[in-house]
Order: C-alpha cells, then sequence, then structure tokens
C-alpha cells in the first residue's frame, strides 16, 4: 500500500503526450476546445453557477487559459480525483479528462490560445432544465421551512437542517432528485441523510470499525446533490428503502459570493408502486477508522479500516470521508481466498466530496465472506492547503474541526444464487475485473 501512495502522490504530474499528428496540427478554440468544455467543464462554469467564471465562449475562456492548463494538468479541474491507473477504471459519473484532452487543452494554452475559425464552432451544449423534475412527477417534495441566509461574505459554512416530511408508510424510493431553487450559485453541495424514528445521532447509525453488517437496516445515506450532477434514479430491480417516520437532514455546503443570498431547495422521492418489492435494497454504511492520531506537521499519516460480509454483494460506490486534513483513500477487497484486489485509489480534496459510481459492468461482485479493507492517509503539515493549524494535535471527532477517517459504500446484498447469475452474466460480457476465481 506504501508503494500506492507513493503512486497516488506522483500522478500528480500527468505525462503530457503529444502525438506526430497533433505536433503539426494547430489546435485552436472553435475546433477543439470548445467540445472539450462543452463535455467535461461547461455543466458547471456557466452563468449562475458557484463555479466563479463561465466557459461557454471564446472571450470568456481566453483569459483562463494558463490556469486551465495548470488546473488540468494538476488534476484539479475537473474536480474527479480516482486514480486512473489502478484498480476499476469505468465509472457511471466519470468526468474526467482523457490524456488526449489535457494535451489538447495545455497545446492550445502553450499556442497563444487561437480563437480559430469561428464556423468550426459546434452548436451550444442544451442543459436540462434546472428547475424541472427529470425523474417524472415526484410522490413526496420535501423543502426546508425557513430558507438559509448566506451572509454577503464569509467562510464557507455547513449548516445541518432536520426536516420531517411526514411519512405515513415504508416505501421504496425508485429515484431521487434535489432541485435548488434558491442561491444555486451558493451551493456547492449537499448530503440527505435518513433518520429513523427514536435515532438521536444526526446522521443515524453510521458504523465504523470491523462490523458485520444488519442486513434489513434502511441505511442512513438518502442522496447526495452537488453542482452539475443529475438525479438519482435505481437501476431496475432496485431501490432504497424508507421507513413510515423517518426524517431527512440536509447537510448544506454553502459558500459565500458578495450578496447576501437565501437558499432553499426541493427534494423530491419517486416510489416504486405501493405493494412492490425490488429484488435488491440499495443501502450505504460508513466503515473506516477511529484510530487517527495527528500528530503537529506529520505529513503522511495512515490508519486502516475493515468490514466483513456476511452475504455475497455488489458494491455501487465509493466515497472517502475525511476532513480537512484528508489526503488520500484506497479500498482494497480481501477475498475468502486469500486473494487482495486493489479497487480504487483517490487523492481527497475537502472541497469536493466526490461519490464514485462504479459503471453497471465494473462494479465489484463480492462473495460473501470477502473483507473490505480502505485505508485512508491523513496529511498534518502546511504543505496541505486546506490545514488550518498544522501545529496542533488532531484525533478522531464528528466535528469538521477533528478528523475522520472513512469512506461512504453504496451495495446491495444478493443471495448465493443471484451472485451466481449475476458473476455469470458478467463473464458474458467479458468484463470481469474481480479476480478472486
Ligand atoms: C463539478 C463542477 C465543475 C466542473 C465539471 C469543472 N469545474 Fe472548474 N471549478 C469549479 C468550481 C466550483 C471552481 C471554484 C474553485 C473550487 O471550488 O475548487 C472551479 C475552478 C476552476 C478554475 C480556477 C478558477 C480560479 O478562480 O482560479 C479553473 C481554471 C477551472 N475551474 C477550469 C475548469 C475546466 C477547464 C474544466 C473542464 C475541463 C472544469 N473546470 C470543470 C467547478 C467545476
Amino acid at each position: 500500500m506504501k508503494s500506492t501512495l507513493t503512486f497516488l502522490m506522483s500522478a500528480v504530474a500527468v505525462a503530457v503526450m503529444f502525438t506526430p499528428a497533433m505536433a503539426q496540427q494547430q489546435v485552436t478554440f472553435t475546433k477543439d476546445v470548445a467540445p472539450i468544455l462543452q463535455q467535461h467543464c461547461q455543466a458547471c462554469h456557466r452563468e449562475g453557477t458557484i463555479a466563479p467564471m463561465s466557459l461557454l465562449t471564446y472571450e470568456q475562456t481566453r483569459p483562463w487559459a494558463k490556469s486551465i492548463k495548470a488546473k488540468v494538468i494538476a488534476r484539479e479541474m475537473p474536480p474527479w480525483f480516482i486514480d486512473k491507473n489502478v484498480g476499476i477504471r469505468q465509472f457511471n459519473n466519470d468526468i474526467s479528462l482523457t490524456d488526449q484532452e489535457i494535451a489538447t487543452l495545455v497545446k492550445w494554452a502553450d499556442a497563444g490560445a487561437p480563437q480559430g475559425n469561428p464556423a468550426d464552432m459546434p452548436p451550444p451544449r442544451q442543459f436540462p432544465d434546472a428547475l424541472a423534475w427529470q425523474i417524472g412527477k415526484p410522490d413526496v417534495v420535501i423543502s426546508l421551512q425557513k430558507d438559509l441566509v448566506v451572509k454577503a461574505a464569509g467562510p464557507d459554512w455547513w449548516p445541518d437542517i432536520t426536516v420531517d416530511p411526514g411519512l405515513t408508510e415504508n416505501r421504496y424510493i425508485q429515484a431521487i432528485q434535489i432541485i435548488p431553487t434558491k442561491g444555486y450559485p451558493n451551493i456547492h453541495h449537499i448530503r440527505t441523510s435518513m433518520i429513523k424514528p427514536g435515532d438521536d445521532g444526526i446522521h443515524g447509525g453510521a458504523v465504523d470499525g470491523n462490523v458485520q453488517l444488519d442486513m434489513t437496516q434502511q441505511g442512513v445515506f438518502l442522496d447526495e446533490y452537488a453542482i452539475g450532477k443529475g438525479p438519482d434514479v435505481f437501476k431496475d430491480g432496485s431501490g432504497r428503502y424508507i421507513t413510515a417516520g423517518t426524517k431527512i437532514n440536509f447537510e448544506f455546503h454553502l459558500h459565500s459570493n458578495g450578496t447576501e443570498t437565501p437558499v432553499n431547495v426541493l427534494l423530491g422521492l419517486k416510489f416504486y408502486p405501493k405493494g412492490y418489492t425490488p429484488k435488491y435494497t440499495v443501502t450505504s454504511m460508513t466503515m473506516g477508522s477511529r484510530q487517527v492520531d495527528l500528530r503537529p506537521h506529520e505529513a503522511n499519516v495512515r490508519s486502516d479500516g475493515y468490514l466483513s460480509l456476511i452475504k455475497p454483494a455488489r458494491l455501487l460506490s465509493f466515497q472517502p470521508h475525511m476532513h480537512t486534513r484528508g489526503k488520500a483513500e484506497c479500498i482494497e477487497a480481501i477475498y475468502p481466498n486469500g486473494k487482495i484486489e486493489t479497487l480504487s485509489c483517490a487523492r481527497f480534496e475537502f472541497n469536493w466530496m466526490n461519490n464514485y459510481v462504479y459503471a453497471d459492468d465494473a462494479a465489484p461482485l463480492l462473495p460473501a465472506g470477502t473483507i473490505l479493507h480502505t485505508v485512508m492517509w491523513h496529511d498534518n503539515s502546511s504543505e496541505n492547503r486546506n490545514n488550518p493549524d498544522p501545529d496542533a494535535q488532531i484525533t478522531y471527532g464528528l466535528r469538521t474541526v477533528d478528523e475522520m477517517s472513512s469512506a461512504w459504500l453504496s451495495y446491495y446484498y444478493m443471495s448465493e444464487e443471484q451472485f451466481k447469475a449475476e458473476l455469470a452474466e458478467r463473464k458474458a460480457k467479458q468484463q470481469t475485473l474481480t479476480s478472486q476465481r
């Protein structure tokens, strides 16, 4: 694992390769750059969003050419921090650039950011109406009773609000969407969780350490909203369970932008028909370690978490979770036969709570008895630009000033028969990525 970290850190400097064909051709904005911006940047970089500038036209983009070069080479933009050289390579929500696309942007900036022929400009990308439901008409719509008010200036703010939607029956959720109705440019991200009646911990029964999973839990995680992200629609035959009386907790990450702004959202839940039970219940939990002890100025502190699976499972997503001193996290599977496989490694950027959703054909299929192992690294040195105080000794805790060392995982359990069928289907697609057989 030490070598993995060394690799993660060195992967920041991406090798930019030029092909002979590219060396001869001039790279222009209209022909080469605009299509990349449309596909990878404009979901966030357009008017009225939290991103600091729009990248729709040549005039808007030209002044940022150097900064774009720096951010894409460092793989800081777009915000996607998976190490592409280890583990699973296919994700449903991958917004990253290929090495080729990075090379094109770099070449364009180095050539003085030429516009090229206006006739080469692709038609503008169309975006879905930000205020429209894309999941159909929701069965339940939840909003904050009172707007949050973001000050004109100030540090980022993480308010935590719980709402009781008055659910009177247990249902399976088929799709979830969050629509910001006020203060869209101030909302960096929102994480929602489910709080069962009688559960007084704010984020429900998060589990850490080496524990066995409870198979009937509704889970705690509900949905995540981030700038540029669409609704969550569960794959046919799967859904999230929500029980009567469950409250919804909204954890906001808000950002001041010069004007005092009210913020509010709509959370829409679309249910499966009454009485319908999906084949698989998607749930989420955290696993990790509370053994976090960061001495002042230590740049590379490791902690480990373990979790054993009591039934076969399909892992749907991986979301590293640390606080300001988080640096990187890996997850590996220790199979019952003793083989170990790295599933994913990611750099950690506190500002971006990225959730990495595995592609359907690549999501790990894990036999019963598999132990999931997460390895987390923290950086308490002044090299970490998010570190508010490198002189402090920091230990585990829920407050933002403390540290956490964990991962959120979404998964569903299967019977042995279902697992065999999924494995066979995977094999048939020649996409087998797990190595336990
Ligand atoms: C998921 C949303 C998102 C996507 C996708 C995205 N950006 Fe950004 N970008 C942001 C936000 C928000 C910021 C403000 C700084 C921050 O929060 O990290 C930013 C900052 C930047 C900056 C630094 C601006 C400054 O003030 O110095 C550059 C340059 C940039 N982005 C370029 C790009 C490019 C080029 C792409 C596509 C290849 C891209 N971004 C994709 C959201 C995004």
